[in-house]
């Protein structure tokens, strides 16, 4: 698949995956995913009583997180593959700790909610598979209560060549091998080129603050290979 898939390829893709992608996140990011999840939530600001949302939460890691700080609150995790969704109901199941977190089976571009309805936002990896980013943009800026943030995970492509072609041949080979060894080799051969078509850190600034977002950081993690594009409302 070399030209943008359409939403209905990324959501058919998702549900295939569905199934190895918990044991392929861990395998392939060596748990690293934790810790840059857990960063990503601690920059969406979320207190205790927060209304907070976690987009494209799949099967519902940086969702848990969300729900570990808002202990008072709600949150609510939107996601199109209702294969990956299902998998986060299970395995919410197993945590009786945490408040009961509403699952949404939606497209982020068209969010179900009222306008200046969250206190805060996260998203893992999602922006890089959305359509059109700066319509995702308008409408989790519309969603978010003044001043609020959110805080977006993702992919991103190094500056330093090295570092870049490094990463290239870490997705192109190992990546695509291991998922091929659990077969879903050409569901995950996607992540490079679309990263390729993934703006940089100066586009995705850019754009969100065409949005209309009043503030746009952006934090390179693990030397520019993963980035958090910290937006405020
Ligand atoms: C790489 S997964 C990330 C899942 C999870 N956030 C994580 O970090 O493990 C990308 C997720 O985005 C979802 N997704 C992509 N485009 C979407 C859209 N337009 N609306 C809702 N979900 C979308 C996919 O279904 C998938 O679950």
């Amino acid at each position: 698949m070399t030209s943008s898939p359409t939403a209905q390829e990324i959501k058919a893709i998702f549900n295939q995956i569905a199934p190895v992608y918990d044991t392929l996140n861990d395998g392939l990011s060596f748990g690293f995913h934790r810790i840059w999840k857990s960063m990503t939530v601690k920059w969406s600001n979320p207190n205790p009583n927060a209304i907070a949302l976690d987009l494209c939460c799949g099967s519902g890691y940086l969702t848990f997180l969300l729900a570990k700080q808002v202990t008072q609150g709600q949150v609510f995790g939107v996601d199109f593959s209702s294969q990956l969704l299902e998998i986060a109901k299970e395995k919410e199941s197993t945590k009786s700790f945490l408040k009961p977190i509403q699952w949404l089976e939606a497209d982020v571009l068209h969010l179900p909610f009222p306008p200046n309805h969250f206190d805060c936002a996260t998203m893992g990896y999602g922006l890089r598979n959305v359509t059109d980013i700066s319509h995702c943009f308008q409408e989790i800026r519309r969603v978010l209560k003044p001043k609020a943030k959110v805080a977006i995970l993702d992919f991103h492509k190094p500056a330093n060549d090295f570092i870049a072609n490094s990463q290239k041949w870490y997705l192109d080979n190992i990546v695509v091998n291991l998922a091929d060894f659990l077969g879903a080799k050409n569901e995950y051969a996607y992540i490079y080129p679309s990263l390729e078509r993934f703006p940089n850190d100066t586009k995705q600034i850019q754009l969100a603050l065409e949005a209309g977002y009043s503030e746009a950081i952006h934090y390179p993690l693990l030397g520019g290979i993963m980035g958090v594009l910290l937006l405020t409302k």
